[in-house]
């Protein structure tokens, strides 16, 4: 790495594999980049690249820097996530300040503002968590497939993810939509009917929650039926072959 642009790196030894890789076209050329890579695989350091990149073209013969010739506009999706950028070179920006709902167009928008304002040359460069659809936002960002676009896969990440299910301690899986939340619960419902565990751990649950009167409405085979006392203003039987 030139000795101007390692100033910016100092507590480190050298560039991780996933830097490795970026590091000729993030700092020396102008190229758009999508760079998809786990967490914690150093995306941050290849931004920092892309700045470093900016900034030499602007650099004089005396090692001063010509900061009115380019801005470095940084997007993210919420204001917790551009905490640790530091704002008097780098313009920070999300929706929040948009106050616009969907992240897609907070790019399209600065995007094109820019282009619209400048004329010049703009430089986009997206960091993100592995995507499925990489290409497509690839395209999107304006990023060309074979020069730009950077893939890392889960075997990049720092600190190796094992999957476990920790059967008897509580559990809270976040979802990225409503829909997906009935679905993971239909799934695992669906993987304890299979393993004939599904009575385990909710059925005690699921009495106490009715008879405090919290569920208006209990649906249930016939096994409930034997042995427990629930009061019900209405109970209805759908069907009497089982009973
Ligand atoms: N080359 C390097 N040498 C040593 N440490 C590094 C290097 N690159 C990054 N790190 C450190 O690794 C950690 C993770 O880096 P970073 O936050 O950039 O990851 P990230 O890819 O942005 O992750 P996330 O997707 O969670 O935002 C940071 O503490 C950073 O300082
Ligand atoms: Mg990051």
């Amino acid at each position: 790495m030139p000795d101007w642009a390692q100033p910016a790196f100092e507590n480190m030894v050298s560039l991780n594999r996933v830097q490795s890789k970026v590091y000729e076209t993030a700092l020396f050329s102008a190229e758009n980049i999508l760079l998809c890579a786990p967490t914690g695989a150093g995306k941050t350091n290849v931004a920092m690249l892309t700045i470093l990149q900016q900034i030499a073209l602007n650099r004089n013969d005396d090692g001063t820097i010509n900061h009115d010739n380019y801005k470095i506009i940084y997007v993210a999706p919420m204001k917790a996530l551009v905490a640790e950028i530091d704002e008097t070179q780098i313009i920070v920006t999300t929706p929040e300040k948009w106050d616009i709902i969907t992240r897609k167009s907070v790019i399209d928008r600065t995007y094109t503002q820019l282009i619209e304002t400048t004329k010049d040359h703009i430089r986009l460069v997206g960091l993100s968590a592995t995507l499925p659809n990489y290409e497509d936002v690839a395209i999107f960002l304006r990023v060309k497939l074979d020069k730009g676009l950077f893939h890392f896969d889960n075997s990049y990440r720092p600190v190796p993810l094992a999957q476990h299910i920790a059967g008897k301690h509580q559990v809270l899986i976040f979802v990225h939509s409503r829909k997906e939340t009935a679905k993971t619960a239909r799934a695992i419902r669906d993987t304890a009917l299979a393993n004939d565990t599904l009575g385990k751990a909710d059925r005690q649950i699921v009495e106490d929650l009715f008879a405090e009167g919290h569920v208006q409405v209990l649906v249930s085979t016939a096994t409930l039926a034997w042995g427990v006392n629930l009061p019900a203003h209405t109970v209805i039987i759908k069907g009497n072959t089982n009973l």
